[in-house]
């Protein structure tokens, strides 16, 4: 229920940070900072949200030149890292409670900086503890696995990359008008993912025979990846790992062969030729693929492929909040396969 509701979640935020008719972002929370002022961003979070703050690093990295420091929680709070009281620090959290990233967010207002929450409960102690509060609007998420808050929170992430890259000067109007286009469009598209299912469904049934999965992917695909092997794990019980293609031949290639199924998240873009050249590497081992790309990725891969499932070809800008559809369906009827209670995972 909650993965079907990701078009009208997402398309609430995009509605919220973007003005349609004028391509253009129209943030309703004011910031207490500019983004102008800062050299760089800290962000911390925890699982699925520290996963979505990885993507966002990209973004801001991307489009804004905005370095991003970002740590799970657990280990930003005790690491002892340098902050300066002139840069900004963001927390990402769907309940703003838990435990390590509120006491991030309590170490960073310590240390004198700015402090923002990307949370989807709006009476949470991070909403109050915080300077700025841009909410997820996701809606209450019952199942313990984090799905349209995921995906709610990118949509943020993506919204505020573009207002800092436009407060920054890297943003042209023009690039501001593309990219809040390719925002708009994301619910659309999302809805297009879910029609799927069906052809998803069966993959998983196949998936649920294996005890271990490797998720690949490169840039934003890369953080997508360790989100799947994560949702796989968390309600299938399915061993699985989220690694950057590139890594490959650093190690995990020694595990390949016919009982490794190898998911590759690889909507076209500029680096596709690369991970393809991965997708080599694992057919050339015996390795089962299963690709998540869009038409154009299709027509460029090989037949090496054991299953394809092809998401409309949107920018690659919005491709992770698209792609992350495909890859929870995926965890899910696997889950649902084997039986597993995919609304209350054992342990958690
Ligand atoms: O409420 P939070 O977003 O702070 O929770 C952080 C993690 O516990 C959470 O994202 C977890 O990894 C997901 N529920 C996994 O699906």
């Amino acid at each position: 229920k909650e993965i079907h509701e990701q078009p009208d979640a997402v398309s609430r935020v995009v509605g919220r940070f973007v003005d349609r008719g004028a391509r253009t972002l129209a943030v309703q929370d004011p910031l207490s900072f500019d983004f102008a002022d800062l050299s760089r961003m800290t962000v911390s979070a925890c699982g699925t949200a520290y996963l979505a703050g990885l993507i966002g690093k990209y973004w801001f990295e991307r489009y804004a030149r905005l370095p991003v420091d970002i740590d799970v929680a657990s280990e930003f709070r005790y690491r002892e890292m340098p902050l300066s009281a002139n840069d900004a620090a963001f927390f990402i959290s769907q309940s703003g409670e838990t435990a390590d990233t509120l006491a991030s967010l309590r170490y960073c207002r310590k240390a004198g900086m700015k402090i923002g929450a990307v949370v989807n409960v709006r009476e949470s102690t991070m909403a109050r503890e915080s300077d700025v509060v841009l909410p997820t609007l996701a809606g209450p998420e019952i199942g313990v696995a984090s799905t349209k808050a995921f995906t709610c929170q990118l949509s943020v992430l993506a919204s505020l990359a573009v207002r800092a890259g436009v407060a920054r000067g890297v943003i042209s109007k023009e690039q501001e008008k593309t990219l809040v286009r390719a925002l708009s469009e994301a619910p659309r598209y999302a809805n297009q993912v879910l029609k799927l299912e069906e052809q998803i469904e069966r993959i998983a049934r196949e998936l649920s025979r294996y005890s271990d999965v490797l998720y690949l992917g490169r840039d934003t695909n890369f953080p997508l990846a360790m989100e799947g092997a994560l949702k796989l794990k968390e309600i299938s019980y399915i061993h699985a790992e989220g690694y950057a293609a590139g890594e490959l031949k650093h190690g995990p290639i020694a595990l390949i062969d016919e009982n490794m199924p190898v998911i590759v998240i690889a909507p076209h873009d500029r680096i596709f030729e690369k991970t393809v050249s991965n997708m080599q590497e694992v057919a050339a081992r015996g390795g089962k693929i299963i690709l998540i790309t869009d038409a154009e990725g299709v027509q460029t891969v090989g037949h090496n492929v054991a299953e394809t499932i092809v998401i409309p070809h949107a920018a690659s800008f919005v491709a992770p909040i698209l792609a992350a559809i495909p890859v929870q369906l995926l965890a899910y009827h696997t889950a649902v396969a084997m039986g597993t209670d995919v609304d209350q995972p054992r342990n958690l």
